[in-house]
């Protein structure tokens, strides 16, 4: 890595974090739930009773390791996740949090990508990359050597900058590289980009993009990491496939997934079925399109050979598991025959639910397997033939699956029943 990029992390830690914070709530986010690692890179079957190794690469101040690490301690697994970062500052802050939370599975690594080899960590079952790699020098060779360090049968969750969502950064960056900002010191380069957007006229690009917010309100590190990069680029859905096939990898899943579906967009008969001919990459690349305001990609990469077999699939043994909530909290919540209202920033979708939505959602309690879901709403007084369990079912698992709130998984690995926070039918 640069000396530019490591003296910006060393000054401002991303994100910004203080680890008090940690007595009070734990970050919850993509990549790296647990749910959506075992979801899309195992088939919903993994046994983390065996060991499982963990890389954060790029960790930063340590959001995604914490939430893994956490995870996997709650479930008493057998497992190492190992912290890699560049910055001392940033580092500092994560082994603070993993302290206030007494998290003894973390080890902290320093180095970069660019140093894997050297550092001999070992294999790694499962690697995150999320928001480093579109600020290396060469993005390839990154997702190369992250690739080289998997276990056979391990995946990667990245995250990189959408450039649809972005309209407009690239735009600010080049006029303040213009003037000159970027030869001053990091302080004196933050009141200039701030002078700048005080000034901007309401036609430019970043001002009437309502989807990029870290200028306004992530403080002077949010600002720095947006405009004030030394190196940053965006990727379409189209140049992450690129990106992943340079790596021997294909992608096996985008989150949140109902985003990258151009059928959450449409509604027009004819052009739908259009983009139902498409193959999945072009239908994600479509949505993008269609969508605009896609800001990052999160993506689960695998090596291309298991392109295809890494996701789960409806199997009558796999056990349906909220992300939040639990089943019978957002049953109560929703009214019978009404569509789900959901919205991911500024965008606002309204899915459609199958008949019997709410009495099947009542039996998901993250413990009863899909065929056991079938018996107990059987036992609670729905009658449905297999076909008729199975079409709904599959219809309510594609919508919440689709806002990345269901998943599926051979074991319970989420909160227990009784634990999990009411979850409102919007709110989700
Ligand atoms: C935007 S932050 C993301 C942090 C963290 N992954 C997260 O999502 O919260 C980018 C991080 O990547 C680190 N980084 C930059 N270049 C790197 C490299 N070549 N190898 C490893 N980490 C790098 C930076 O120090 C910084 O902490």
């Amino acid at each position: 890595m640069t000396d530019e990029v490591r003296a910006q992390y060393e000054a401002y830690p991303y994100p910004a974090r203080d680890p008090a914070e940690e007595r009070k709530r734990l970050v919850i986010g993509s990549p790296s739930h647990i749910l959506e690692i075992d979801h899309y890179l195992f088939g919903g079957r993994r046994d983390f009773s065996r060991p499982f190794r963990a890389l954060f690469a790029g960790g930063g101040t340590g959001d995604g390791a914490i939430m893994l690490a956490q995870q996997l301690a709650d479930l008493g697994a057998e497992a190492e996740v190992v912290h890699l970062e560049p910055s001392g500052a940033a580092q500092r802050i994560a082994a603070a949090r993993a302290g206030i939370r007494g998290l003894r599975n973390i080890r902290f690594q320093a180095g970069s990508i660019e140093e894997l080899d050297r550092l001999r960590l070992g294999a790694f079952d499962y690697i995150d990359c999320c928001g480093v790699l579109h600020h290396l020098e060469d993005p390839a060779a990154g997702l190369a050597a992250l690739s080289g360090a998997l276990a056979p049968e391990g995946g990667i969750g990245l995250m990189v900058y959408g450039a649809l969502g972005r309209t407009g950064v690239y735009e600010a960056q080049r006029a303040l590289r213009m003037l000159g900002v970027s030869e001053e010191a990091p302080a004196d380069r933050i009141a200039l980009a701030r002078r700048l957007l005080k000034g901007l006229p309401r036609t430019n690009w970043l001002i009437r993009n309502p989807f990029v917010g870290d200028h306004l309100k992530g403080g002077d590190a949010g600002l720095y990491d947006l405009l004030l990069h030394a190196r940053d680029r965006a990727y379409t859905v189209a140049d992450l496939a690129g990106l992943a096939a340079s790596a021997g990898l294909a992608i096996a899943g985008l989150i949140e997934p109902a985003r990258y579906d151009p059928a959450s967009y449409l509604t027009d008969p004819a052009l739908l079925e259009r983009a139902r001919r498409l193959d999945p990459l072009a239908r994600a690349g479509l949505a993008e399109l269609i969508a605009g305001d896609l800001k990052v990609h999160i993506a689960y990469l695998v090596p291309h050979e298991r392109s295809g077999a890494s996701a789960a699939e409806i199997a009558p043994d796999l056990i349906p598991i909220l992300r939040e909530g639990n089943g019978p909290v957002l049953a109560r919540a929703l009214k019978p025959g009404e569509p789900l209202k959901v919205s991911f920033g500024q965008a606002s979708f309204s899915f459609p639910l199958p008949r019997r939505a709410v009495p099947l959602l009542g039996q998901i309690d993250g413990r009863r397997s899909v065929a056991e879901v079938r018996a107990a709403a059987a036992e609670a007084g729905l009658v449905l033939s297999e076909a008729e369990f199975e079409r709904d079912f599959a219809a309510l698992y594609r919508v919440l699956n689709g806002i990345n709130h269901l998943f599926l998984a051979d074991r319970p690995l989420g909160p227990a029943p009784e634990a999990a926070s009411a979850a409102s039918a919007n709110g989700i």
